[in-house]
C-alpha cells in the first residue's frame, strides 16, 4: 500500500496566517519547513482516497504527481475521502473539490450530520456519494471510535458520538496495516488494542508539552479546550508509544506552537530517541 503524506500541521497550518510566535517568525524566514494541514492519500485498487480533507488540498494535489489528473482532460485518479472528524482543518478541503463529480466520502453518522451544509453545497455541483461505511477497493478499512469531541461550530449538535475516530487500514497483498489516529484528546481505553501489529501509526502530535500555549500570547486554557494529548509526560503519548516496538511511529496534526517543528530542538531530540518520525510533506509510506 502506497501511502502520502500530503499535510502534517494542526488546524491553521504552519506557519499560521495570523502567528507571530517565535517558531512561525523562524519558519518565515525559512529556518524551519513549513507545513500545509495534515491529510493522507491512501492507493487503492480504484484509484486514491484522502484521509480528511484539509483546506490545504488543492496545493496538496497539485505538488503530488501522483494525484496529477489525466488522460482524459477531466479524469482524476482521486476517488474519494475518508474522515476521522467534523473539524474544518479535516473537511473544508471537501468544498475545494467540488468540482468533481462523483467522488465517495465517508465519515462517522455525526459527522456526515455536521456537514449537513457542505454536502446540501456540494450537490448543487456533482453528485456524490456519501456514506457511513468506508470502503477502499483491495483494501481492509476499520473504524475506532476515540472520543466525543465536537467541533466548535458543532457544539449545539445532540447528535450521538463518536465524533472523532480513527482509522486502521491493511492491505492483504503485503500483509501490512497503516493507523491514522490526527485527533486524541487522550490515548483512549483500547486504542493500545487497536494498534497492535500495525506497521505504522501516524498519531496526534499537535502538542508537545501540557502548557505549552502559555507564553506564546494564547492561553493554557486554550490549549486545555482544544483537547488533544501531549507528547510529553506521563499522561503523554510516547510512554505509550514505547509499548509498541515493532509499529513504525509517526507524529502529525504538529501545532505551531510545537518545539518538535524545529529539529534543532531538544524536544525533536527526544522524540527522535524515542524512535518516532515526524514526517514532512510529501513524504511517502510504503506499508
Ligand atoms: C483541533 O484539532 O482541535 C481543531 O482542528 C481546532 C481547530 O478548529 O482548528
Ligand atoms: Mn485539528
Ligand atoms: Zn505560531
Amino acid at each position: 500500500m502506497r501511502v502520502v503524506v500530503l499535510g502534517t500541521a494542526a488546524g491553521g497550518g504552519f506557519p499560521q496566517w495570523n502567528c507571530a510566535c517565535r517558531l512561525c517568525v523562524a519558519c518565515r524566514a525559512g529556518d524551519v519547513p513549513a507545513r500545509t494541514q495534515d491529510c493522507l492519500a491512501v492507493r487503492a485498487d480504484d484509484g486514491w482516497y484522502l484521509v480528511n480533507a484539509s483546506p490545504d488540498v488543492r496545493a496538496q494535489v497539485l505538488a503530488t504527481a501522483e494525484l496529477a489528473p489525466g488522460p482524459g482532460p477531466r479524469d482524476t485518479p482521486l476517488r474519494g475521502a475518508l474522515l476521522t472528524d467534523a473539524e474544518l482543518d479535516h473537511t473544508m478541503g471537501l468544498l475545494m473539490l467540488r468540482e468533481g463529480g462523483g467522488l465517495r466520502v465517508s465519515g462517522p453518522p455525526a459527522v456526515l450530520s455536521a456537514l449537513g451544509t457542505v454536502r446540501d453545497t456540494v450537490a448543487g455541483y456533482g453528485s456524490w456519494d456519501w456514506s457511513a461505511t468506508p470502503a477502499l477497493p483491495g483494501l481492509t478499512v476499520s473504524t475506532f471510535a476515540v472520543s466525543d469531541k465536537k467541533p466548535r461550530y458543532a457544539a449545539a449538535s445532540t447528535e450521538p458520538g463518536p465524533w472523532v475516530v480513527a482509522y486502521r487500514i491493511a492491505d492483504p497483498a503485503t500483509g501490512g496495516a497503516l493507523v491514522y489516529a490526527p485527533c486524541l484528546r487522550t490515548w483512549p481505553d483500547g486504542f493500545d488494542e487497536f494498534v497492535d501489529g500495525a506497521t505504522c501509526a501516524l498519531v496526534d502530535g499537535t502538542f508537545f508539552a501540557q502548557a505549552e500555549m502559555s507564553g506564546t500570547g494564547t492561553s493554557t486554557a486554550a490549549q486545555r479546550a482544544m483537547g488533544h494529548v501531549p507528547i510529553d509526560g506521563a499522561d503523554g503519548s510516547l510512554v505509550r508509544i514505547a509499548k509498541h516496538p515493532g509499529t513504525r511511529w509517526c507524529y502529525t496534526h504538529l501545532n505551531n506552537t510545537n518545539p518538535v517543528l524545529d529539529r534543532r530542538s531538544p524536544e525533536y531530540a527526544t522524540v527522535r530517541d524515542a524512535g518516532v518520525a515526524v514526517p514532512l510533506d510529501g513524504d511517502v509510506l510504503t506499508v
